[in-house]
């Protein structure tokens, strides 16, 4: 999971600049993704997580470490990309909803790379979906995500990278 995991911490030490949605509105005059996602933050946090990904790809092959659970490097760019469009389209119906950039979104908020990491995976790599994420370790990527996320925003706020520790 870490080239899913990366990507979103990469993201916050790095963006800034151009937004993503280019400051233009929704139809419903409120922001499309919000000053929250920016292309620095994107582009930067997706080459962070292939980036971790091919050296465990690497070190697997190097070291023969058996526990690393044969990622390959489409799963790990699907992992990387998905993980960071989940974001995207979380805060595009987080704006939706009328919440504000770095408010609060229980769920949705810790589960959104995990959704979007498993969906990318889904559509074009299904058969190293199955057969890596099996039921258990599905329960333990649910359990360990949102214990990982909160763990990282608090570092993150107590070094200044983040104005919130959610
Ligand atoms: N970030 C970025 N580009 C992205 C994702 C994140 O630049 N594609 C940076 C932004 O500086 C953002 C920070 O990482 O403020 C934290 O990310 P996140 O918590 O996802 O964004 P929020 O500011 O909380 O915005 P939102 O309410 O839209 O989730
Ligand atoms: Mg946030």
């Amino acid at each position: 999971m870490l080239p899913a995991y990366l990507p979103n911490p990469v993201a916050a030490l790095t963006g800034g600049g151009t937004p993503v949605d280019f400051s233009r509105n929704y139809t419903d005059g409120r922001r499309i993704f919000g000053d929250g996602k920016t292309w620095r933050g994107l582009i930067v946090g997706i080459f962070a997580g292939v980036g971790i990904g091919t050296i465990q790809i690497l070190a697997a092959d190097a070291w023969g470490i058996r526990f690393l659970p044969g990622l390959t490097f489409p799963a790990v760019i699907l992992l990387a990309t998905g993980a960071l469009l989940g974001d995207l389209v979380k805060s595009f119906f987080k704006r939706r909803c009328g919440v504000e950039r770095g408010a609060k979104w229980p769920i949705a908020d810790q589960y959104d790379l995990v959704a979007g990491a498993f969906l990318l995976l889904l559509i074009f790599d299904s058969a190293w979906l199955f057969s890596r994420v099996t039921l258990p370790v599905f329960i333990i990527i649910l359990i360990l995500t949102p214990i990982l996320h909160r763990v990282v925003n608090i570092i993150g706020f107590a070094i200044k990278v983040k104005e919130v520790p959610w």
